[in-house]
């Protein structure tokens, strides 16, 4: 397959008597590079966590997605469709085309690591255009970087969450080198797990969850061993994971529906681990947890075995496995 390279695709606008402004944004975050490169390549949140674009997608491959993106303009208020093709140029290398109206619009986003644990993106913009539609180009250029800073505005958080989790000592597997379009598209899948060193069995005080009140966290303070608690109307206690095993949303009472929690970035529908009704603890069966109910604990174990899941069907995990 052949793919151009951001200098090269101008070289041929400009032949073809075209004009570029090129401007340039950049920030420094506490995530990895392959945190940027997941985001970019994440699919799914993309109608899930922004509310100013929604993408029709057409085509997707592994490192090549067309989408017609239907896009709300910012002051401007309505929305426009424009095509997007975004493609991997090369590793942490990514590339996007557009157009609107008689300007074209190339965009190349590089993740850079900054330090052990901070990561630069710099995003490089070249707005493509001829003879009179010159004079709306910084009008263009305030237009798109408006439009970068209300996406980074929803992105960072989702990617400094990342960085939370690395730092005691979670990964994420992604099943090739760098991260796929098309391996996003799974996410029934526990990409988050924790390192070797980490324990995945976690033994709390039964006491500690029998008393505990609604919104108490119990287990560790963070990540897949954290749990939180809901008590509903009639009394009901519930233990819920804070993590979403897929790609690590943090997941609380906010995310509460009726009788499950909806993850926020992927929509994934998550059950609770148990229930108690007056002092009687019921275990629910889930693929990425086992319960076990003891004398005066309660364990909780954390699947931790990501390459579990490239064969379907998912079988619920037996505590004592
Ligand atoms: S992180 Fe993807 S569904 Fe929760
Ligand atoms: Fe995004």
């Amino acid at each position: 397959m052949s793919k151009k390279s951001f200098l090269n695709l101008k070289q041929l606008f400009k032949k073809k008597g075209f004009k570029f402004r090129d401007f340039e944004v950049s920030s420094i975050g506490d995530y990895l590079p392959d945190d940027a490169d997941w985001n970019y390549k994440d699919v799914h949140h993309l109608n899930i966590v922004h509310k100013t674009v929604h993408g029709v997608q057409a085509v997707m491959t592994d490192d090549v997605m067309c989408n017609i993106n239907l896009q709300k303009i910012p002051i401007l208020g309505f929305e426009i469709p424009m095509p997007l093709i975004q493609y991997d140029h090369s590793k942490h290398n990514a590339i996007y085309l557009s157009v609107l109206g008689p300007y074209i619009v190339l965009i190349n986003s590089i993740f850079e690591k900054f330090n052990e644990t901070q990561t630069n993106v710099i995003t490089k913009f070249s707005i493509g255009s001829k003879g009179i539609f010159r004079v709306l180009n910084p009008i263009i250029e305030h237009l798109l970087k408006k439009n970068n800073k209300m996406l980074m505005n929803d992105d960072l958080p989702m990617r400094n969450r990342r960085g939370e989790l690395r730092k005691i000592n979670h990964l994420f597997y992604k099943n090739t080198e760098r991260y796929s379009f098309e391996f996003s598209e799974n996410i029934e899948r526990a990409n988050v797990f924790l390192n070797e060193e980490e324990k995945n069995i976690i033994n709390i005080e039964k006491k500690i969850i029998l008393e505990a009140k609604d919104g108490d966290i119990v287990g560790n303070i963070n990540g897949v061993l954290s749990f939180f608690v809901t008590v509903d109307n009639e009394g009901v206690k519930s233990v819920w994971p804070t993590t979403c095993s897929h790609e690590g949303a943090k997941l609380s009472n906010k995310c509460l529906k009726t009788n499950f929690l909806l993850c926020p970035w992927h929509n994934r529908k998550v059950n609770s681990l148990l229930s108690i009704k007056d002092g009687n603890i019921k275990i629910k069966p889930t693929i990425h947890y086992a319960v076990k109910v003891m004398n005066d604990k309660i364990g909780f174990k954390y699947r931790n075995d990501p390459k579990y899941y490239e064969n379907k069907p998912f079988e619920y995990l037996k505590y004592d496995d």
